[in-house]
């Protein structure tokens, strides 16, 4: 089996490495436009083998999607990250030519792959992934709230003291500071909601320093977070490639689901060896529903900007 990563800068360089140590597949092929770059990450990372023991083989690549022929899954991080104070949508004039240029060269050598969508603005890169493939919405994926949810998880385990990996909580809506929705009152420490552990003004804290995740790291390291964005990137690529069948927020297209349409957005999904399997209807009182419908506007508007460069 094959994946595909297509960007070798740090996060897709990360995604890479963590699908090595998790052996997902016999041969990963890490693509990218700048010469050497991917050949030189993808020999350092052969030489990891036996210190981290595995056997995958990681093909670096100048941009030849020859190489990338019949892969299962491809995961693309190609364009610009980040600077501080930039928002993820101010990326869109040139990360979009970027992400069209590469799911069309895709296709050609791996006409069923499932796409897994990581460059921002995400949601709108997603809603343009499934426009030019073709792909049916399956196929499709951004990864967004996976890495959001996780770092809410991370906020929540700080506030009430207690394991991340004991928590289960979800941010659904847009992959932006402002468009995402942590649902805490859905969230639950083992169990039990986390609203009994920490007080209403600790929960704004948390909600507001989840939605400010990849902004604050941004600022503090001076470009886009790599760790979790790849970590994810990989998980994601695991559920699939293992048909594990996850439960987790993702951007897919909606259908009327959450009442939106012709839309790329985070919603809870179950991801198996099909891509998305289904989209899991929670059940969200009003206050919510009227922050996923406002996130829905802002991705949408944002997609507009997709017409306006004639990509779409
Ligand atoms: C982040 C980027 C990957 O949130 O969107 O760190």
């Amino acid at each position: 089996m094959k994946v595909t990563v297509v960007g070798a800068g740090a996060v897709g360089a990360t995604c890479a490495e963590n699908i090595t140590r998790k052996h997902l597949c016999e041969e990963v092929v890490l693509l990218d436009i700048k010469e050497g770059l991917a050949e030189g990450k993808a020999m350092d990372m052969n030489q990891c083998a036996t210190l981290n023991g595995f056997n995958t083989k990681v093909i670096g690549s100048t941009n030849d999607y020859v190489s990338t022929a019949d892969s299962e899954v491809v995961v693309i991080t190609s364009g610009i990250p980040r600077k501080p104070g930039m928002t993820r949508e101010e990326l869109i004039g040139t990360n979009a030519g970027i992400v069209q240029t590469v799911t069309e060269n895709i296709l050609k050598y791996s006409p069923n792959t499932i796409i897994i969508v990581i460059s921002n603005p995400m949601d709108t890169m997603t809603y343009l992934s499934v426009k030019s493939s073709g792909l049916p919405k399956e196929r499709v994926i951004g990864m967004g709230g996976l890495l959001d949810s996780s770092r809410f998880k991370y906020r929540l385990s700080e506030a009430i003291g207690c394991s991340p990996l004991d928590l289960q909580a979800v941010v659904i809506g847009g992959h932006g500071d402002t468009t995402m929705i942590p649902l805490i009152k859905h969230a639950t420490y083992n169990s039990t909601p986390v609203t009994h552990f920490i007080t209403e003004d600790e929960q704004v804290k948390v909600v507001e320093e989840t939605m400010l995740g990849g902004a604050t790291l941004t600022k503090l390291i001076g470009t886009s977070a790599w760790y979790a964005p790849g970590a994810a990137g990989a998980f994601l690529v695991e559920s699939i490639v293992r048909d594990q069948k996850k439960l987790f927020s993702s951007c897919v297209y909606l259908d009327g689901e959450y009442g939106q349409s012709d839309i790329c957005i985070g919603v809870p999904t179950i991801i198996g060896k099909n891509g998305l399997e289904k989209i899991i209807d929670y059940h969200l009182d009003s206050a919510e529903k009227v922050k996923f419908d406002a996130s829905a506007v802002a991705v949408r508007n944002m997609n507009g900007a997709l017409k306006d460069l004639n990509l779409i």
